[in-house]
């Protein structure tokens, strides 16, 4: 049920408004579709199981920009596009060495997509077809920032990306300089089709606000990963990874989270503003954490979380506070040997490609996002000279 507040101004009129804009209508999209009360999910109209059983992150990604599925030809030619565009500009990589490398890590992928703006000279044209040429870009050159980064933070020298992998297998590649097997690259590859679109949450939103007043793209994506990296956004995964690794065994789990739920500390990975039951992006990656926990002999970061899992079910999951995405993404990235602090940027890896399809159709049929609020400041104050305050 959305927060609705009630208020009556100081100049005697009563307002209703919904906290957090909860249930308001932005406008129109085409791309996704969310049912938060059966916990299910589509791109396009294609159901997220099957999109992540079948597909490719590639092929998701063209999906939710052109809104069909490609062509064999058409993937060929979108992939081959990728490729071309996924090395940095060695300008740019010379800048990312001189910047603090312990910084942090979304804030260093924010200016580096800010600062790859400069060097797009039509960065001022806004028709759909060439938004969609620095969509493409952008999609291709996140993973070889991300891993720059990481391997910057770690005193090594960037890798540069291997075009006989993948998109997913070449991120895994260019932040530890070996090639995945291939089960851990399908599991990325599955990871950054689910985290790829989900209408509109905060950094889309913040996407479509920014293209709408007829900015740049780049601008856009930067405000959008700006916002992807809060605590109750994207940042959650790195949370709770935060949290596994402060409770630290299984037998501490029932004992943390009672503590952490009876002084009201918010869980990380739970609840969601539009979902009252299980994401079904959750429902995917605990089984992808199961096995890869299997496979690692690791079994204690997947027994934790499916325990603090049952707890919260047992607790609050009659108040509709269920995992959502970030819950087992977090311990799906430890076992396929991310560090924390890549958590939330690989999320944005993936997440590029929906805030590029937001962008492209918002600006298909644009009008300014211009919102109002409820005045409750003074309205009868003197202006007192400075020499009276
Ligand atoms: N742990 C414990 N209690 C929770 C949690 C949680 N994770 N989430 C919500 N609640 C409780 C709140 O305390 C609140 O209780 P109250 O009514 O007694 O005050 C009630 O549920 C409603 O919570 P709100 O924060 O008002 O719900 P909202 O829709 O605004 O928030 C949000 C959704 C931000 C995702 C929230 O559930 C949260 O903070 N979760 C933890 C952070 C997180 O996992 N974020 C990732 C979301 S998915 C994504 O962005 C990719």
């Amino acid at each position: 049920m959305a927060k609705v507040r009630e208020v009556m101004d100081k100049f005697g009129n009563k307002h209703t408004y919904n906290e957090g804009m909860e249930g308001v209508l932005a406008t129109t999209s085409e791309i996704c579709h969310i049912n938060g009360k059966e916990g299910k999910l589509i791109y396009r109209g294609i159901p997220i199981e099957e999109l992540a059983e079948k597909s490719t992150f590639e092929e998701t990604s063209y999906f939710l920009l052109y809104g069909e599925l490609p062509t064999r030809k058409e993937l060929d030619d979108f992939d081959a596009r990728l490729k071309a565009n996924r090395a940095l500009p060695q300008e740019v990589l010379s800048i990312m060495k001189q910047m603090p490398s312990q910084s942090n890590t979304m804030q260093f992928l924010r200016t580096v997509v800010s600062l790859l703006g400069l060097y797009e000279t039509k960065s001022d044209e806004h028709t759909v077809i060439e938004t969609s040429h620095e969509a493409e870009k952008l999609i291709a050159v996140f993973p070889t920032i991300v891993a720059a980064i990481q391997r910057l933070r770690e005193g090594k020298e960037p890798i540069a990306p291997d075009n006989s992998l993948g998109h997913a297998a070449n991120l895994i590649y260019m932040v530890n300089g070996e090639k995945p097997d291939e089960f851990a690259a399908r599991v990325l590859d599955i990871c950054l089709i689910l985290h790829a679109e989900h209408g509109f949450n905060a950094s889309t939103f913040t996407s479509r606000v920014v293209i709408s007043t007829l900015t740049d793209v780049h601008s856009a994506i930067t405000a959008a990963i700006g916002s992807l990296r809060g605590p109750l956004h994207g940042g959650a995964n790195e949370g709770v990874m935060h949290l596994l690794n402060e409770i630290g065994s299984l037998d501490k789990v029932e004992e943390i989270i009672k503590i952490k739920l009876e002084t009201k500390a918010k869980i990380m990975g739970f609840g969601h503003r539009v979902y009252k039951v299980l994401d079904p992006r959750a429902r995917i990656l605990s089984q992808y954490s199961e096995r890869l926990a299997q496979i690692t002999g690791n079994e204690t970061y997947y027994a934790m979380s499916k325990k603090i899992e049952d707890i919260m079910k047992r607790e609050v999951g009659d108040r509709g506070i269920y995992p959502n995405v970030d819950f087992f993404s977090a311990s799906v990235y430890h076992y396929l040997g991310f560090k924390l602090e890549s958590y939330t940027p690989i999320f944005a890896v993936s997440r590029i490609s929906g805030w590029a399809a937001h962008v492209m159709e918002q600006l298909r049929e644009n009008r300014l996002f211009r919102p109002s609020s409820v005045y409750l400041g003074d309205i009868d104050r003197k202006y007192i000279s400075i020499s009276e305050r």
